[in-house]
């Protein structure tokens, strides 16, 4: 049975549209199987997405070259375990925050620190201990622009948020643009073409606020310029203005978490490619693997692909595709993060008395000399109440973040000594100014690009709204629900659906 047309549900009363609708639903049986790639926070949270929504009968595969968590990791410095990659969360990340309510994990306890920024010569912005006294600085270096940038990242954030409530009613995008528009219009589109630094100068915020402070939160956050586009640009600031959280024992168990509550089948292969087929008349999408026995291959109904592909990944070959699945541009930024174990070179930041040294977080400016971007005296994963930052003085585990792995004269400058260094060398995020428009969702029928969204911006959150987003778009295609996808004036909708 056909499902009947959209144009006829709306003349029928609510419950029989819905019977009938269901009964649709019901002619359709759910995808055999489904092949995930990546177990990254995209990867498992896009398989619990697509359980919840096609029911626990459908075979969940999820193909993982290297470690479950991607980028989410921890390294191991003295028994106990820091975060490598990503490590912060903001309060309103609500998938976040569900899927640690879901698997009863807990929030990391926030321990106080201060932060400033260093120019490389001296320090630019220092907070100090009393709030009025920030605020006051603020105001006497930059003016109004401090209150234009909360202004302006509080609009960005709202308009945001609506994904939420679209995202609970069942809708879906079937592009980020489309995504975009929805959430606020052409001109979130636009962010992602402009600079945050050409939109913030734009509301008013000075070249001079932007030089100091902007900048320094876009390399500690990105790695990268104030070029990066505005909207990733308002999501690494709200992050800096929010109050952040981790998970206890480690971002990564929200991945492991979801995909032992969802039983998938985690194997530990790197795919190769996909390659288009049809069975009765449908696509049946095959997926080429190598592992340490060899090379394999498995059928399915549905991918997903949870890895960024760019140009120095083009040994992942799409076959059989027409038109040909090719050109994925943009490069994406390599960064190094170093976990130091030692004692900090005080005198390098004009502390020559290290008992003196104030800061816990140490942002910087843009100057060419500078060799790192950023870094912070990190706490363990699992902390204990009793837990207390070091004292300046004594040895502690700090996180640099740079752009290059750091040489020995480096790691001598920033530490008078050190007991260890563990370096991880990181394809981290996209390369903002290389690529200008937005990769597609929808790559093929039922085979779909979950990391496209990271051009938008690159964060956990974002990769599990993304997550969301192509489960219920995946189901609502699947069923041909089509009132579910790019549904235009959804703020009304949602308002009078109830
Ligand atoms: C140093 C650093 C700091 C960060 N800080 C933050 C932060 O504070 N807050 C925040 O929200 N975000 C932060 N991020 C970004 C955040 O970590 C990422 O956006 C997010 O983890 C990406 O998740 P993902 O699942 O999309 O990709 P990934 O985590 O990269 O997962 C993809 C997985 O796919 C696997 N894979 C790749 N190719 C194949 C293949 N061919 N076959 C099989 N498997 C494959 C990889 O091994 C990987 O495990 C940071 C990132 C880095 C690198
Ligand atoms: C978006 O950008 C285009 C060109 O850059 C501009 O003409 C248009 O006015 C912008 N729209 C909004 C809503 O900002
Ligand atoms: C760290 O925290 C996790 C999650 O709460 C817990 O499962 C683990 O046992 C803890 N490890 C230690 C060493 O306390
Ligand atoms: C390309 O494939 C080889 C072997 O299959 C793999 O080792 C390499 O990492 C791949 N390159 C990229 C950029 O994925
Ligand atoms: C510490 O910083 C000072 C000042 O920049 C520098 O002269 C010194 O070489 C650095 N390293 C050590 C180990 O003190």
């Amino acid at each position: 049975m056909a499902p009947p047309p959209a144009a006829l549900l709306l003349l029928l009363p609510p419950a029989l549209a819905a019977l009938l609708a269901g009964a649709a639903a019901a002619t359709r049986a759910p995808p055999r199987s489904i092949a995930v790639v990546g177990a990254g926070i995209g990867g498992s949270a896009v398989a619990y997405f697509l359980q919840q929504h096609f029911g626990p009968q459908v075979q969940l595969d999820v193909y993982e070259a290297a470690n479950v968590g991607g980028r989410l990791a921890t390294v191991t410095v003295n028994k106990q375990q820091y975060e490598s990659g990503g490590a912060s969360i903001h309060s309103l990340n609500l998938h976040m925050q569900d899927f640690v309510k879901i698997l009863g994990l807990k929030h990391r306890r926030e321990v106080a620190g201060k932060s400033a920024i260093f120019s490389g010569e001296h320090f630019v912005l220092e907070e100090t201990d009393w709030y009025l006294l920030n605020l006051f600085r603020l105001w006497w270096h930059y003016g109004i622009s401090f209150l234009r940038l909360q202004m302006w990242v509080e609009e960005v954030m709202e308009k945001f948020m609506r994904i939420y409530k679209y995202q609970a009613y069942g809708y879906a995008f079937s592009s980020l643009e489309e995504l975009l528009r929805s959430l606020g219009g052409e001109a979130f589109v636009n962010m992602t073409q402009r600079s945050v630094a050409e939109s913030l100068l734009e509301v008013g915020v000075t070249q001079r606020f932007v030089d100091d402070v902007i900048a320094a939160v876009l390399r500690s956050s990105y790695g990268q310029s104030v070029l990066v586009p505005a909207f990733a640009g308002a999501m690494s600031l709200a992050g800096a203005q929010g109050s952040t959280w981790a998970v206890e024992g480690g971002n990564k168990l929200v991945c492991s978490g979801l995909l032992k509550l969802t039983k998938a089948n985690v194997i530990p292969a790197r795919v190769t490619g996909v390659s288009l087929h049809s069975s009765e008349g449908r696509a049946l999408y095959q997926v080429h693997y190598e592992d340490d026995e060899g090379q394999g291959s498995g059928f399915y109904d549905m991918v997903v692909l949870t890895a960024p592909l760019h140009p120095s990944k083009s040994n992942f070959t799409f076959q059989n595709f027409e038109p040909p699945i090719t050109d994925f541009p943009g490069a994406f930024q390599p960064s190094v993060t170093s976990v130091v174990h030692g004692y900090l070179n005080s005198s390098y930041f004009g502390f020559p008395d290290p008992k003196l040294f104030p800061f816990a977080s140490i942002l910087t400016t843009d100057t060419p000399d500078l060799f790192f971007n950023a870094m912070d005296n990190i706490c363990p994963v699992n902390i204990s109440s009793a837990f207390r930052r070091k004292q300046p003085q004594e040895a502690a585990v700090w996180r640099v973040l740079s752009q290059q792995p750091l040489d020995k004269q480096q790691l001598k400058t920033l530490f008078r000594s050190y007991y260890s260094v563990q370096v991880t060398e990181w394809q981290a995020y996209p390369h903002y100014d290389s690529a200008k428009s937005l990769p597609p969702i929808v790559l093929h029928d039922n085979l779909f690009y979950l990391s496209s969204v990271e051009w938008v911006a690159s964060s956990m959150e974002m990769v599990a709204v993304a997550a969301k987003n192509v489960a219920l778009l995946a189901y609502n295609r699947w069923y041909q629900d089509l009132e579910k996808i790019d549904q235009k004036d959804l703020m009304h909708k949602v308002k009078t659906e109830l």
